[in-house]
C-alpha cells in the first residue's frame, strides 16, 4: 500500500474519476443508481460524495494517504445492491448487516486489497464495533456520516447524476 500526497493539480471529483474509473465505469456499480440510500439520492450518489468527501478531508490533513484505496473503498462502502427501503422484500439486519454484504459484493466483482476491505467492512463504526485498522478507514466512517445526515435532511442537495430505473434499463 502506497501512501502519499494527493497530486494538487487534481480537485476531489477529479480524483475520485481517476482512480474510482473501472469502479465506476462497470455495468454492475450503476445498478447502485436504482436504490435509495437516504432522502432522494440513490446509492451511486451517496458513494460518490462520500468518496469526494473522503478526499476533501484527507488532503487537508498533514498525512499521506493510499487515495486510491481510500477512493475505492468509498465507492465501494455501500455497494449491497437491493433495495433497503422495499417493504416487500423486507432486509433483515440492514443496518449492521450491510457493510458484510458489500464486502462480498466488492470481493466478487472487483479486485479489492486488504485496506478497501477493512474500509468496507468497519464503515459504521462505531454502530459495527470493530474499529478501523487503517486511517483511510477512519475518514471513510467521518465522510458517510457527513453525507449521510446532509441527504437525510437534504442540506445543500447536489446530485452528480440522477438515474431512475427507467432510464438506467433503457
Ligand atoms: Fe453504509
Ligand atoms: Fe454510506
Amino acid at each position: 500500500m502506497a501512501r502519499a500526497k494527493l497530486d494538487k493539480h487534481f480537485s476531489s471529483k477529479e480524483a475520485v474519476w481517476h482512480y474510482g474509473a473501472d469502479v465506476l465505469d462497470s455495468e454492475i456499480y450503476s445498478q447502485c443508481a436504482c436504490y435509495i440510500q437516504h432522502g432522494n439520492t440513490s446509492v451511486r450518489e451517496h458513494s460518490i460524495s462520500v468518496a469526494m468527501t473522503s478526499v476533501a478531508i484527507a488532503r487537508r490533513l498533514p498525512f499521506k494517504f493510499a487515495y486510491s484505496s481510500l477512493v475505492r473503498g468509498s465507492l465501494l462502502h455501500d455497494f449491497f445492491l437491493y433495495d433497503w427501503h422495499d417493504k416487500e422484500k423486507p432486509i433483515d439486519n440492514h443496518a449492521l448487516g450491510h457493510a458484510s454484504r458489500a464486502l462480498e459484493n466488492a470481493a466478487q466483482w472487483f479486485s479489492i486489497n486488504p485496506l478497501e476491505a477493512d474500509m468496507i467492512k468497519k464503515h459504521m463504526f462505531p454502530l459495527n464495533i470493530t474499529p478501523p485498522k487503517y486511517r483511510e478507514t477512519v475518514i471513510l466512517t467521518i465522510a458517510d456520516k457527513i453525507c449521510s445526515f446532509k441527504e437525510t435532511f437534504e442540506i445543500g442537495a447536489h446530485r452528480h447524476e440522477h438515474k431512475t430505473i427507467s432510464n438506467v434499463l433503457k
